[in-house]
């Protein structure tokens, strides 16, 4: 009984203990509450956009890394074939009914409306392409930090996805190569 008793002492200490550290915090939205941090940084919507037209203004040679990742230097590649590697990628974005023959067909595109021209064959009901809508968002958003662009751009939507702030719709970035290189495409 007197352990019975002691319990109960205790109990009611805890419980009162609790009480009062309940009754200091700080009320939600009172003067204790830190102030919200600033937005996140959301490119084109809090930060300036950097990529504006979206594919062809990350996807440009870098002689200077040794880097040159423009669409119409890795679609010259996939066109002499794809490696296994980004085969076995492609295959887990694409639907199960499409079979990939791993070389990418010849296409008449002198690259001057990226992505729209690649959306003619890659769009969302395509049964002879895979569609860029899972393509695109496997490739670059699966895979965590191991994926570059997670590592080095955030994974951010807007980098391909634009707001007209004005409307409220979106649209994709897009537009043509550089002048340059549509000239070096087309030399082909
Ligand atoms: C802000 C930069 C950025 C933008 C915008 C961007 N990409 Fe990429 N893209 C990357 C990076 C980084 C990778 C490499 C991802 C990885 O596999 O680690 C990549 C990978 C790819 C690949 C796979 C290449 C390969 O050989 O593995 C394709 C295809 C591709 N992008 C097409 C596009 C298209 C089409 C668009 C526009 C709708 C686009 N990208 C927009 C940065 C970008
Ligand atoms: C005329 C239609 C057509 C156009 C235009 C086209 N593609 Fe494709 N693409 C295909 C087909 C068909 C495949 C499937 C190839 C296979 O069986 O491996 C494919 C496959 C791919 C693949 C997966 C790798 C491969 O070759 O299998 C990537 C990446 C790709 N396309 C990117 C692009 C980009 C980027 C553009 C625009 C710059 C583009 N495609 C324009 C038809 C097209
Ligand atoms: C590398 C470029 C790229 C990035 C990054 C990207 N998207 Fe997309 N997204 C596309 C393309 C291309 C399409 C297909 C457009 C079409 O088929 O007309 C698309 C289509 C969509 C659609 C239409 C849905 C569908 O399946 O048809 C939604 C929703 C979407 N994206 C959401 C997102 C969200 C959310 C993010 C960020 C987490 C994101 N996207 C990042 C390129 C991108």
């Amino acid at each position: 009984m007197a352990r019975f008793a002691t319990y109960l002492i205790a109990a009611a200490a805890a419980i009162i203990a609790i009480g009062a550290a309940v009754a200091q915090e700080p009320h939600p939205g009172g003067p204790m509450m830190p102030p919200p941090p600033p937005p996140r940084s959301i490119p084109g919507i809090t930060t300036p956009d950097q990529f504006p037209r979206g594919c062809v203004d990350c996807h440009v040679d870098r002689p200077d890394l040794q880097m040159d990742v423009r669409l119409s230097t890795l679609m010259r590649q996939w066109q002499q074939g794809v490696s296994a590697e980004m085969l076995e990628r492609v295959r887990v974005f694409s639907p199960a009914s499409l079979t990939l023959a791993g070389r990418h067909p010849e296409v008449e595109m002198p690259f001057g409306r990226v992505p729209d021209d690649c959306l003619e064959c890659h769009g969302r009901d395509s049964t002879s392409a895979p569609p860029f809508a899972t393509l695109l968002h496997g490739l670059h958003l699966a895979g965590s930090e191991s994926n570059h662009f997670v590592a080095m751009f955030q994974g951010e939507c807007t980098h391909c996805h634009k707001l007209d702030a004005s409307s409220g719709s979106w649209s994709l970035g897009s537009g043509a190569e550089r002048e340059d290189l549509q000239e070096l495409s087309a030399e082909r």
